[in-house]
């Protein structure tokens, strides 16, 4: 499982240029007869004489900036899904009792990494962090990485092959080596005990560790040091007083220097503690009613487009929220860049973080459920230790199946079991009778708060027509719109009722705006969507052209009539009861 707060740990940055060779026909993965190669086959070689012609030369091979998708560095790769090769050179000087780590912070969507042509790992899931031991694999001096990313869409794959956004190709996030000492804390989880507001409980799980060995956590600010020792499973528990604590909230983000000590092991984070509950159709934050004024946000680069993967794109993004008015944001739909939740933590924004189990995921399918979990531990093990992250999200958008349900119930147990500190969610579908819309999704009876999406306006009906809804809810829990929204092109004007203008779509939030007030449980929005984002279902010319329009603002950063629709009913308060 991956290194957890690799920002906070000394590494050797394998971000810039790698060589790169497009590789459409999988020659480096499969052989002319199509099976599946013992071992990789770009793997730098030299040509022998009268060996085996090599026919690729990395030296000679063009370059691609990594983290970044390949599809908008270079014009040939826009609509490219398959494998690409990518190769890096690096000199490294052994230190004593260190081992080391590959990371990465996510690669879209299969990867095969070799180090000096050894194999080292592979990772199937494009939007988590993934590592792996290199310490043997590395020599002295010179050595190079070479990585393999697949980005082609697979029937059985998480998302599956429809989704309405780019399939950014690549190593799409921050890459490094890390170096641990042999005994190393590998995950922790310290949290304020629920119910209580000076409490705070966990634990630390040291990798190599033999029972008896002893762990500190020390947060100075709160002069609390405390000693355990580690257990047979590998972790030693905690629970301690942390008497004038100020907890984290959106108002006051407050975080704490952590500070964790186990062997020869020094590991430092930054730790907001505040609680999140549900108590009937309200959700309490640090035992206070919220309402989350939010927007749903996809993980494009403003300006440039592409997928985000710096602080300047994470910084525009949630600077916009902030901007909005809101102290919410859906990161949909799949985990975001680490830097996303951590600056949510520095600007006190809560978060959905979801997984892509995204429309028709086959259900049915045992490895696909595997993978699911796989990648439902790796989301919640690198963020469980940020105050902003408040739901986790199983699913968007599902169609209701038994299958389904049994695989997403599943999930959800599984989110409880792996963090009981969180609330669990999923966007729902809901289903439509006449002008009534009923929110029954049989899944809903496992969820702490219910998220659904609905059109009304853009996909059904017109946006006069929300007055004129009627909502049946099936549960006494909180509810969230996850979605609602409608598409328009940045400084294009006519009639409200003219699709695609911005005065439709501001017209259709106002509406919006003024149905949802009447929803009672309803405890947050993230209306669709911050920005527009590109999709390949998206082609419109001169409208769309290959980009989804619903964003409050252009993908070039122009914000649309209806941004300041959301931001005065935001700001005003006007949207939104806590309780
Ligand atoms: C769906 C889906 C989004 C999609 C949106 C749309 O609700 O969840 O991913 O982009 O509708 O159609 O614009």
């Amino acid at each position: 499982m991956p290194l957890v707060a690799v920002d906070h740990r000394p590494t050797i940055s394998l971000n810039g240029d790698w060589r790169t060779i497009v590789d459409p026909y999988a020659t480096g993965l499969y052989t002319f007869h199509g099976k599946l190669r013992a071992d990789g086959y770009f793997m730098n070689r030299k040509q022998a004489p009268g060996g085996e012609p090599v026919e690729y030369d990395f030296q000679k091979s063009p370059t691609l900036q990594v983290p970044g998708d390949w599809n908008t560095q270079r014009e040939s790769l826009f609509f490219y899904e398959g494998p690409m090769w990518y190769e890096k050179e690096f000199s490294y000087q052994r230190k004593p009792a260190t081992r080391v780590f590959f990371y990465a912070g996510a690669a879209n969507y299969r990867s095969y990494v070799w180090v000096n042509g050894r194999k080292a790992c592979e990772h199937e899931g494009g939007f988590t962090p993934f590592s792996c031991e290199v310490t043997d694999l590395l020599i002295e001096g010179s050595n190079f990485v070479v990585i393999a990313v697949d980005n082609t869409r697979h029937a059985d794959g998480i998302p599956t092959l429809q989704t309405d956004w780019w399939n950014y190709g690549g190593l799409t996030r921050d890459v490094s080596l890390v170096e641990v000492p042999e005994q190393f804390i590998d995950d922790f989880d310290l949290h304020l005990k629920r119910g209580s507001r000076a409490t705070i409980e966990g634990w630390v799980h040291v990798e190599g560790a033999a029972p008896g060995v002893e762990v500190t956590v020390s947060i100075p600010e709160l002069a609390v040091r405390e000693t355990a020792q580690v257990s047979a499973d590998g972790r030693a528990t905690f629970q301690f007083a942390a008497s004038n604590l100020e907890p984290w909230s959106p108002e006051h983000p407050r975080r704490y220097r952590v500070h964790l000590q186990a062997g020869q092991d020094n590991l430092e984070d930054e730790i907001g503690f505040r609680t999140i509950e549900v108590r009937g159709t309200r959700i309490l934050l640090n035992g206070s009613p919220i309402f989350l004024r939010g927007v749903s946000v996809h993980a494009e680069a403003p300006y440039r487009t592409g997928r985000a993967c710096n602080d300047e794109d994470m910084e525009t993004l949630l600077g916009w929220v902030r901007e909005l008015g809101g102290n919410f944001v859906r990161l949909a739909h799949y985990p975001h860049d680490e830097r996303m939740t951590r600056l949510a933590d520095r600007m006190g924004i809560l978060v959905w973080s979801e997984l892509p189990v995204y429309w028709a995921i086959d259900f049915d399918n045992s490895d696909v459920l595997a993978n699911a979990e796989r990648q439902l531990h790796e989301m919640i093990r690198r963020d469980r230790n940020k105050a902003s992250v408040v739901l986790w999200s199983v699913a968007n958008e599902t169609p209701v199946t038994p299958a389904r349900v049994k695989f997403l119930r599943t999930l959800v147990a599984k989110t409880h079991e792996q963090d009981p500190t969180r609330l669990v969610t999923a966007a729902l579908l809901v289903r439509t009778e006449g002008m009534a819309k009923v929110i029954d999704d049989p899944l809903g009876e496992v969820l702490d708060v219910i998220g659904f999406n609905e059109y009304i306006g853009w996909y059904e009906h017109r946006p006069e027509d929300a007055g004129k809804t009627v909502w049946q809810i099936a549960y006494e829990k909180p509810l969230i719109v996850s979605e609602f929204g409608g598409d328009a092109k940045y400084g294009l004007h006519g009639e409200s009722d003219t699709r695609w203008t911005e005065e439709y779509q501001a017209n259709l939030y106002r509406h919006q705006l003024a149905m949802l007030n009447r929803i009672g449980p309803l405890r947050g929005m993230s209306p669709w969507v911050l920005m527009d984002f590109r999709s390949p279902r998206r082609p419109l010319p001169g409208i769309q052209d290959y980009f989804n329009r619903k964003g409050l603002i252009s993908d070039q950063g122009e914000k649309k009539q209806a941004f300041y629709v959301l931001q005065m009913a935001y700001r005003e308060g006007a949207i939104g009861k806590a309780e």
